[in-house]
This record gives C-alpha cells, sequence and structure tokens, in this order.
C-alpha cells in the first residue's frame, strides 16, 4: 500500500465503525507507532488518526525525502558531510490537499516519487547519518508540537517523543510482514517475494544495530504482534488502550 496509496500523512477524518463506541480522549494526545517495515504500521496509523480525528505522520517518508533528493544530487547516503550541507538547504514541508497531505521539498511535490525502488534502501542508509537524524529530529518535533496526532516510524517513543501519550511497537513474523510488503507491489517492478524478503531483512538489520536512534522498542511501548491480526484488529486493540478497557 506505501507503494500504491497516498503514502503521506492524510489529515484524519472523523470515522467510525457503525455501533462501534467512539473514543474520544479528554485531552489531545501524542501517539507513536514505532516497528519494522512491513508491520502494517502505515495503514494502522492512517486507520486509528482517522478513528480520533487526528493528524497522522508518516516519518519514514521525510527520511526517503532526504534520500532522494541525495540522489538527485549524486551525494552518497552515506556522505555525512555532504549530507548535511543538503540539508541546511532543503525546506521539506507538508501540504494539505484535497487527497490528503503532499510531501514538498523546496517546493517541489515528492509524494510518489520517494515511493521509486531503491528509495527505502537509500534511505535506510541516510538515516544512520548524524546530519540527517539531526535536521529530522527537530522538523518531527515541530510537527508534533500540536499534539493531537498519530507519528510512525522507528524512533519515535523512543527519541522524538519520549513524552509521547501512548506508545505501540507493532511487530510481525518476519515471512508474514515480507508478505504484505510484496501484496502490496501490486505489479512489484522486478521484485519476487525472496527479494523483497531479502531486501527487508537487510533493512531491519541497519534499523535495528545502527548507532543512533536503532530501532527498539521504547521501554513503555504497547507491544503488538500483528501477525495473526488483521489492520482493524489492530486498531481496535489499539484503541482499547487509548480509551481503556480493551474492546474486543
Ligand atoms: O517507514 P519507511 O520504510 O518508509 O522508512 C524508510 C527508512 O527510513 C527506514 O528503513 C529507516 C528510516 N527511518 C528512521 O530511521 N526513523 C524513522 N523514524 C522512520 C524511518
Amino acid at each position: 500500500m506505501k507503494h500504491q496509496q497516498d503514502p503521506l500523512p492524510a489529515k484524519g477524518a472523523r470515522s467510525r465503525a457503525r455501533g462501534e463506541k467512539a473514543c474520544r480522549p479528554p485531552k489531545p494526545l501524542l501517539i507513536t507507532i514505532d516497528g519494522p517495515a512491513g508491520a502494517g504500521k502505515t495503514t494502522v496509523s492512517r486507520g486509528l488518526a482517522a478513528k480520533l480525528g487526528y493528524r497522522y505522520v508518516d516519518t519514514g517518508a521525510l527520511y526517503r525525502a532526504v534520500a532522494h533528493e541525495a540522489l538527485r544530487k549524486g551525494i552518497s547516503p552515506q556522505d555525512d558531510s555532504n549530507l548535511r550541507r543538503l540539508c541546511a538547504g532543503l525546506k521539506v514541508t507538508l501540504k494539505e490537499s484535497p487527497q490528503g497531505l503532499r510531501l514538498m521539498v523546496n517546493r517541489r511535490d515528492i509524494t510518489e516519487a520517494i515511493r521509486a525502488p531503491g528509495i527505502a534502501m537509500a534511505a535506510s542508509t541516510a538515516s544512520a547519518q548524524p546530519s540527517v537524524r539531526a535536521y529530522l529530529l527537530g522538523l518531527q518535533r515541530q510537527l508534533g508540537k500540536k499534539r493531537a496526532a498519530v507519528f510512525e516510524g522507528r524512533d519515535m517513543g523512543t527519541v522524538v517523543f519520549p513524552d509521547a501519550d501512548v506508545k505501540f511497537f507493532l511487530d510481525a513474523d518476519p515471512r508474514v510482514r515480507a508478505m504484505r510488503r510484496f501484496k502490496e507491489m501490486q505489479h512489484p517492478p522486478h521484485m519476487t517475494l525472496e527479494e523483497v524478503e531479502e531486501e527487508m531483512r537487510q533493512r531491519d538489520h541497519a534499523d535495528r544495530s545502527r548507532a543512533l536512534a536503532p530501532l527498539k522498542a521504547a521501554p513503555d511501548a504497547i507491544r503488538i504482534d500483528a501477525s495473526h491480526l488483521s489492520q482493524e484488529e489492530v486498531i481496535r486493540q489499539m484503541l482499547g488502550y487509548i480509551c481503556g478497557g480493551v474492546r474486543k
């Protein structure tokens, strides 16, 4: 779906399944959802934000934006000093549109371009560089100031928003995650299931083992294993935690 759908932060519409009691927290919350690629974070985060009437921010898209710009300018995603210079000249913004938020870099719309093959791996490599993390840390905290938002990423609950009101860590079996990713790419450009699984394994390893802000669950995060749950079930569990009394 990352490949096909509007990939970015869509402003949450107030929607409610028929018969389901509304979950309206008494104050605007900042909710974080971390986890590895393919665990279903994007769909779940977007759905949860819609149920609550909150903004949804996909922070992976911000890392992809930096990687996209680096590749466009011939900068290696490992070259921290040139990435620092690149970030200094970037203006990354989220622009409202009738189709949801659009990702703009220096007034260019790169919402779709960041889903091209190769960008995910480049984003993972660039995300290990100190200058990129420092640049995006400021931007993400700025975006989180108003709260009433669901932030999805790798280090939301550990580094960016350690004071978040509710933290989730969403995981799933690697094979399930690879299969999900594979199905999301309805017309896989040139990848077999095994290749998707291998790319995911490499990216997971890089994201979990990097020195700065590695992917891990915050000690106070609620862990959900989505291997055998539908996305609706995951959202229902999350609403249960947020509004009390887990709903089945
Ligand atoms: O969520 P995604 O697959 O679009 O993220 C692309 C890469 O960006 C991911 O492999 C690691 C990096 N990333 C990160 O380091 N921290 C985040 N909060 C979000 C993404």
